[in-house]
């Protein structure tokens, strides 16, 4: 998911891709036209903005980036997912990953985006048109974030409210996955309706 979103930001923007693996780091730059590569330190200290699309499973390894991104934008794409008799549920009880995020890089702007859109969706240069539910703690995040969600296009943006407001949106994940799985309805992605008058 990282690559993916990756490839559609690279764009416009200087990408550096961060990896526990560097030569994997440099071969997933040179696929998405990434500006440069390293270790997730690294990577970490070059950045203004960080992606994180790491499994919910690896999200404390976060806690020693919180030095090299204090004071930077965050995103959070995690969903901490577990699958129950073949039918997935939220994982982080009481919180949400992108809460527990913000708790290990506490001097960061925090934010969670893009959860619920399946990687396949961004696979080519178009998009299906989908909404990217944004949760965070100032509008002021919600803001930055948006830009960067509206540089893909027929990709909205749209804000969730605060934070704990991940909660939902992680579990929104859990909820169009089984949807998908129970109907058998193939990848689904969010995506509202308004009615016009
Ligand atoms: N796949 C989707 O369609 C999708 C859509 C929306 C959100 N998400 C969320 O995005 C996140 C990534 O999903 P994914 O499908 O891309 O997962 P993935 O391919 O299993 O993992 C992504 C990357 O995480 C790194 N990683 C794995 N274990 C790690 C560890 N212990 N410590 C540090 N880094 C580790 C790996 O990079 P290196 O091995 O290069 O270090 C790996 O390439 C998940 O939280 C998922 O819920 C996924």
């Amino acid at each position: 998911m990282g690559r993916a979103v990756a490839k559609h930001i690279a764009k416009r923007n200087a990408v550096i891709i961060g990896s526990r693996n560097l030569a994997r780091a440099e071969a997933a730059a040179a696929e998405v036209g990434g500006a440069g590569s390293g270790d997730y330190l690294s990577a970490s200290e070059q950045c203004d903005a960080a992606l994180f699309a790491i499994p919910y499973s690896a999200l404390a390894t976060a806690g020693s980036l919180a030095e090299a991104l204090s004071g930077k934008l965050v995103i959070s794409m995690i969903n901490p997912l577990k699958s129950e008799g073949g039918f997935l549920r939220r994982a982080a009880e009481g919180s949400s990953a992108a809460e527990e995020l913000k708790a290990l890089l506490p001097r960061s702007r925090v934010a969670t985006a893009f959860n619920n859109i399946p990687a396949g969706y961004l696979k080519e240069d178009v998009v299906p048109p989908v909404d990217v539910l944004v949760a965070a703690d100032s509008r002021g995040t919600y803001e930055e974030v948006a830009g960067l969600v509206a540089e893909i296009k027929e990709m909205r943006p749209l804000y969730a409210g605060p934070l704990d407001q991940a909660r939902i949106v992680e579990g929104i994940t859990a909820l169009v996955l089984n949807l998908a799985k129970l109907n058998g309805t193939g990848a689904l992605a969010t995506r509202f309706s308004t009615r016009k008058g």
